[in-house]
């Protein structure tokens, strides 16, 4: 039986900052396959990697910046987003209380303080490094970046970098999709869902896998993805008797924010 992947979303993010390369160790660390990533777009164009629309909760934005509130992305330049610090707030926080359980050591909490920011080129780069595998989100742009060919320059960076055969692509905007299978069909896809209905829509192209949300992915919903001959990789699976759940029905992957539960599971 082929082996689940176990892909670390946004990093390990339960054991370091997320989306930094601090989480991406972390995730090497703990044994993942693949880590998974959101892409952001600078006010000038360059390519990062942050989940939310707002630095407010993973930066010191608000404190760097106290009047460009409510700290949208792409309204600061590439030279501003390097001034700020992308690990503090998990140091003082303890987002998924790891350290409180006493599974990150307070050294490794402060040493997170000043973590930088983290470029797709770095991000790719260092997957290269490791030989390694990292799933690339797309997600729609805020305001004024609706437009931006964010697919392409994505595209252009990974065919640089010789990286088609180490990247898969998601998103919930199919359009992303199509524009990355046009400019390069050897980069895999995977087309994002949310709740899972009995016959998902998909998109009509080549599709590497399905990311499902897990809530109400059923084992019939689980084979009927599988029968349509695609990896199925819900998101995001933290509590380990859903992941023994998910791995009886036969997914193919879990992403989670714990991939050392999801690793000790697995038996590795
Ligand atoms: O890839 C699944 C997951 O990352 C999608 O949701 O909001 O965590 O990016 P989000
Ligand atoms: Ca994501």
């Amino acid at each position: 039986m082929t082996r689940v992947l176990n892909i670390a979303h946004r990093g390990a993010r339960s054991l370091a900052p997320e989306n930094t390369l601090a989480a991406a160790r972390m995730a090497r660390h703990a044994g993942a396959d693949m880590w998974e990533l959101d892409v952001a777009v600078s006010a000038d164009g360059a390519l990062f990697v942050m989940h939310d629309d707002s630095l407010q909760r993973t930066t010191n934005a608000a404190l760097r910046f106290p009047d460009r509130a409510p700290w949208t992305f792409s309204g600061f330049t590439l030279a501003e987003l390097e001034q700020l610090d992308y690990g503090s707030w998990f140091s003082e926080s303890d987002p998924f209380g790891e350290a409180a359980a006493g599974n990150i050591t307070p050294a490794a909490m402060a040493a997170f303080r000043g973590e930088p920011l983290l470029t797709l080129r770095a991000a790719l780069h260092f997957t290269r490094r490791h030989a390694w595998q990292v799933n690339v989100e797309i997600k729609r742009l805020p305001a004024p970046l609706e437009n931006f060919p964010v697919a392409a320059a994505v595209v252009a960076m990974v065919d640089e970098l010789g990286m088609a055969e180490q990247v898969v692509v998601s998103s919930f905007v199919f359009e992303n999709l199509r524009a990355v299978h046009a400019l390069n069909p050897a980069i895999r896809l995977a087309a994002l869902t949310g709740l899972v209905e009995t016959e998902p829509q998909l998109p009509d192209l080549p599709l590497f896998g399905v990311n499902p949300h897990y809530v109400g992915l059923t084992d019939g919903a689980v084979r009927g993805l599988r029968a349509r001959k695609v990896a199925v990789l819900p998101w995001t699976v933290n509590a380990e008797d859903e992941m023994q759940r998910l791995i009886d029905a036969g997914v193919s992957g879990i992403i989670t924010d714990f991939p050392q539960r999801l690793q000790r599971l697995l038996g590795s």
